[in-house]
């Protein structure tokens, strides 16, 4: 409540009410704070709730993740762990390091509690992430995973290769590796998702840790379906489902006109379609690849929907921008309390 009343409005007003500069700033102050313990401690007293479980063989302080974009380049991990996720995807990162798209490129939407965003992978690259990984103090106490893109300059027939080379360097830091195959602010790269270039991209990546899919919830029921038959036969580990939407859909009226802006939409109206793909997911595959959800977690019965839905895991991005840390504690809270969907899916 403090977040809502006091802070979110002050952050909201940063920079002229550019959202950028709002996250901008949030990351530089948790990046300084992640390098005081006696503030940690502090956090962590406050935040940390415990509601284990194993899901891919990997052990999850908490089944509540901070989702990929939020701190692409590894700034402040200590930070988020001490304000309660249960574990942190850090990334999308790219062989190359690229600037992503002109600003602005990210608008805030809240009458419908939304974003719309076209980034375009704007991160230092995966070897400057590796740097800034090895330096880290271990262990983490959270997993980490790592999200791969292509660098924009890679041409798609080529992007086997970009995304190897990205995970080479960047291999004995995560404890998962998120393929990302479905942002829509880089040009082509949800093509990625077919049949063939995700068997290829799968058979490269496959093997030391495990590997998840990060979808599009734009894709019809049939694309999922082959697309998790590809997962099965390759050994992917799971399905990070979804990404955000190139629907407007279920945007209030106030929002309309800035949700007219290029660029993918998150938040509550993407919430519904989010839980629909995650409970395609788990039913088409039987519960043999676990999920993660992601998409419009806004409270505690948004995540317990879609843990019903499916999701051994759930991740939150903008839930965290309108709601801050106390979100996270309170779908942990609600998930302790929460039975993993089935055995099955446990790996
Ligand atoms: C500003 C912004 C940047 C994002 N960047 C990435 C990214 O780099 N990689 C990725 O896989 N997803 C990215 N996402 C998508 C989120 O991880 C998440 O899948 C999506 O926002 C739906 O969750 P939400 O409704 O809780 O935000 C981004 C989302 C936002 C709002």
């Amino acid at each position: 409540m403090i977040f809502e009343r006091a802070v979110r409005p002050w952050l909201f007003r940063l920079g002229g009410g550019d959202a950028e500069a709002a996250h901008d700033w949030t990351l530089r102050r948790l990046a300084v704070l992640a390098r005081q313990p006696a503030a940690l401690a502090a956090l962590r007293a406050r935040y940390l709730v415990q509601a284990p479980r194993t899901v891919f063989g990997v052990r999850f302080p908490n089944p509540v993740g901070l989702a990929a974009g939020m701190d692409k380049n590894g700034l402040a991990l200590p930070a988020w762990s001490a304000l309660g996720f249960g574990f942190v995807e850090v990334g999308t990162v790219t062989a190359h390091a690229q600037p992503g798209n002109p600003r602005p490129r990210l608008f805030r939407l809240p009458d419908s509690a939304a974003v719309v965003n076209r980034m375009g992978f704007n991160n230092a690259g995966a070897e400057a992430l590796a740097v800034r990984l090895a330096a880290l103090p271990r262990p983490l106490g959270v997993p980490l995973g790592i999200s791969l893109g292509k660098s924009k300059v890679t041409p798609l027939d080529e992007a086997v290769e970009d995304y190897l080379a990205s995970y080479r360097a960047l291999r004995s830091h995560g404890d998962y590796f998120a393929v990302n195959v479905s942002s829509p602010n880089t040009p082509g790269l949800r093509s990625l998702q077919d049949k063939e270039h995700l068997d290829a991209l799968l058979a490269a990546l496959v093997g030391e840790k495990p590997v998840l899919v990060k979808i599009a919830p734009d894709l019809t029921e049939p694309a999922i379906a082959e697309l998790l038959e590809v997962c099965l036969a390759r050994g992917a580990a799971g399905v990070i489902a979804t990404n955000t939407t190139l629907s407007r859909d279920g945007l209030a009226a106030a929002d309309r006109p800035r949700g007219a802006q290029a660029g993918g939409l998150s938040g509550r109206p993407l919430a519904e379609r989010a839980r629909a793909v995650v409970s395609f997911v788990h039913t088409e595959t039987g519960g043999r690849l676990p999920v993660v959800g992601v998409g419009g977690i806004l409270d505690p019965d948004d995540a317990t929907r879609m843990f019903d839905a499916g999701a051994s895991l759930v991740q939150l991005y903008t839930g965290f921008i309108y709601r801050g840390p106390g979100l996270t504690r309170a779908v942990a809270r609600a998930a302790a309390g929460v039975a993993p969907p089935t055995a099955a899916t446990l790996r």
